[in-house]
């Protein structure tokens, strides 16, 4: 736990500890975050937002005729979309709305539910006392911003109902276990019923996370989520005994932040449009799971809770379908919570936002998802950690880790780990830079494969992470490349580490390649395309200028890249290693990789079209 100290200013603004791996930071009398860069000192721009999930959830009101909505100063006007939503009838339960939306004035909107009785009246909400509203919030200029239910009792006068208004979402998902996770609107106890067993959650909370244990193998379960006096029923499979070697298929998708073309593929923080595209191919498609590698959203606040709105628009996309197979994700560059100096003519400092235990980007993504905990630690204790004796960095809690499928293994990287937005400044700020696997990572990584290398349930090992070893179209100038200059490198207390970017790609390139036979393939986003890039001893991975010494690899390796979930395009560029990509594609895509004991084959399927867009046999 980060030691937080706080003192109170004169002016009584809240002063945290700087942590020590900063440089040039400090307070000044009054209290403000000061950036001391040379004899100039720039002041924090520190920008509260209104545009916060608690405020466009829109505090639901009962009133004797219907439901009244506060958005505060959120938005002024907009509209608002509502209808009701069928739970008897579909898998997926969706809001079907309303023939006539509602205008929302001074930040107010009001539904009058004696409006859907009679003809409209689909899920008998009249007779059954009870029902379930969606309701989807669009500002003046047409900018959707948030999808919300509630569900309500009585008929007139109306009451606001216990409601889960996130999840259940299938987490952490083994051949014996399962954590199922949600958030209610009031404060309660749920209970989980499963094959005739029922799991409580230990105390009243709008947010529960409640493990269930003893399960049987490859078995279809139906779990029915009692809360207030409401109920309602889902279903997951267990996965096979690892070694098992059956035959199954998992997706693999990254980068879904908002993309251009306004509606659903701009939800406020997500691509909310192909991301229920990719959810609804991959169930089609039987997956048993999804990885998703980073940038779901567009991120990069200032304000923690406005990153809470935009995380929760996303888990909304996906939600209908994370109901019964389990999405996992970590984060990339965008999942960002930053403290931020403008400076004048545009140019800006960024780091990461501490205390870290309260608001670093790290703390508000594993706030967000439940991931496994068998990853590192910290950059503590590296050999450039400032102070031994006190904990100094972020945590990697949730955003490293690996999960075993059947004979499959999964390593998770987190390659924007206290990662600074102002990547070209780290030398005066100190933080680390896109795309830089630090040191413990980089450890973890190594102990972590020579495990799995010697579990004999384990055939294939899967890598992933955010950012391409070999970037092929947007990201040529970063990611493990920087364009060809290794003088890149994350600053810890105002000092550069030893090796360079190029350096650390290298030694972890020779951790997977060459002293692993099991790792197959390399799962990367950051580029909005979907490509392959064939990685063989003869491929050229380094620039001309190249005076240092150059890894032999022992053996080849596909580096399959797909950030096309629908984050604005980029082309392709000229690299070293053009000659050995092939497939390359802005369509959106969705990467499925058929298991089959030693067999591996990937196919990669437009999810807006249903087209084939390229396949491959890997094993
Ligand atoms: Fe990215």
């Amino acid at each position: 736990m980060l030691l937080l100290i706080v003192v109170f200013s004169v002016s009584g603004q809240k002063r945290f500890k700087i942590p020590s791996v900063y440089s040039n930071i400090t307070y000044d009398v009054e209290g403000n975050l000061m950036l001391n860069i040379g004899n100039m000192s720039y002041i924090l721009n520190d920008m509260p937002s209104e545009m916060t999930l608690e405020n466009l959830i829109g505090n639901p009101q009962a009133t004797t005729t219907g439901i009244l909505f506060d958005f505060k100063n959120a938005l002024n006007n907009g509209t608002l979309y509502y209808g009701l939503i069928p739970y008897e009838d579909s898998k997926y339960p969706l809001p079907v709305y309303f023939r006539a939306p509602v205008q929302i004035m001074d930040g107010k909107a009001f539904v009058n539910m004696q409006a859907l009785k009679g003809r409209y009246d689909m899920i008998n909400w009249v007779k059954k006392g009870k029902g379930m509203l969606g309701y989807r919030v669009v500002s003046e200029t047409g900018e959707f911003l948030y999808d919300g239910r509630i569900g309500f009792k009585g008929n007139k006068p109306i009451f606001i109902d216990t409601t889960i208004v996130e999840g259940p979402f299938v987490n952490l998902l083994t051949h014996e276990s399962v954590v199922l996770s949600l958030k209610t609107n009031l404060s309660v106890n749920v209970e989980i019923e499963i094959g005739g067993n029922k799991y409580s959650s230990n105390s009243a909370s709008t947010y529960h996370e409640i493990p269930i244990n003893g399960l049987q193998e490859s078995q279809e379960y139906k779990y029915t989520v009692h809360f207030g006096t409401n109920q309602e029923s889902y279903s997951f499979k267990t996965a096979p005994k690892p070694g098992s070697r059956t035959k199954f298929t998992f997706g693999y998708a990254s980068d879904s932040r908002s993309g251009q073309g306004g509606g659903e593929r701009d939800f406020h923080g997500a691509n909310a449009y192909i991301m229920k595209k990719i959810m609804a191919l991959g169930a089609y498609e039987n997956c048993s799971f999804m990885q998703f590698t980073g940038d779901l959203i567009t991120g990069y606040k200032i304000d923690p809770n406005q990153i809470q709105l935009e995380y929760a628009n996303w888990k909304r996309a996906v939600e209908p379908w994370a109901r019964y197979f389990p999405v996992i994700t970590t984060m990339g560059n965008h999942e960002a919570t930053m403290y931020y100096w403008a400076l004048p003519g545009g140019d800006f400092y960024s780091i990461d936002k501490f205390p870290f235990d309260k608001v670093s980007s790290e703390v508000m993504y594993s706030q967000n998802f439940v991931n496994p905990l068998n990853g590192p630690e910290s950059e503590d204790g590296s050999q450039y950690d400032p102070n031994k004796k006190q904990v100094d960095f972020p945590s990697y809690k949730e955003t490293v880790y690996y999960y075993i499928y059947d004979n499959v293994a999964m390593v998770v990287l987190n390659s924007n780990y206290w990662y600074a937005p102002s990547t070209s400044h780290v030398n005066e700020t100190s933080g680390n830079i896109h795309a830089y696997i630090m040191d413990n990572q980089l450890k973890w990584i190594e102990e972590t494969l020579e495990v799995l290398e010697n579990d004999d349930n384990i055939d294939h090992v899967f890598v992933t992470v955010h950012t391409p070893f070999f970037p092929n179209g947007g990201h040529v100038n970063d990611d493990m490349w920087y364009g060809g200059n290794n003088k890149f490198r994350p600053y810890v207390n105002g000092k550069p580490v030893k090796n360079g970017i190029i350096e650390r790609r290298d030694e972890l390139l020779d951790v997977i390649v060459n002293k692993t036979e099991k790792v197959v393939v390399l799962l990367t986003g950051d580029e909005h395309n979907y490509c392959k890039t064939h990685i063989t001893p003869e491929t050229n991975i380094y620039p001309d200028t190249w005076d240092l010494p150059k890894l032999q690899l022992k053996r080849s390796i596909y580096q399959v890249n797909n950030g096309a979930a629908g984050a604005p395009y980029y082309s392709q560029e000229i690299t070293p290693w053009t000659p050995y990509t092939t497939g390359f594609t802005t369509q959106n895509a969705l990467v499925l990789f058929n298991i089959n004991g030693e067999d591996i084959e990937m196919k990669v399927i437009n999810p807006d079209t249903l087209d084939e867009v390229d396949q491959l046999k890997l094993r």
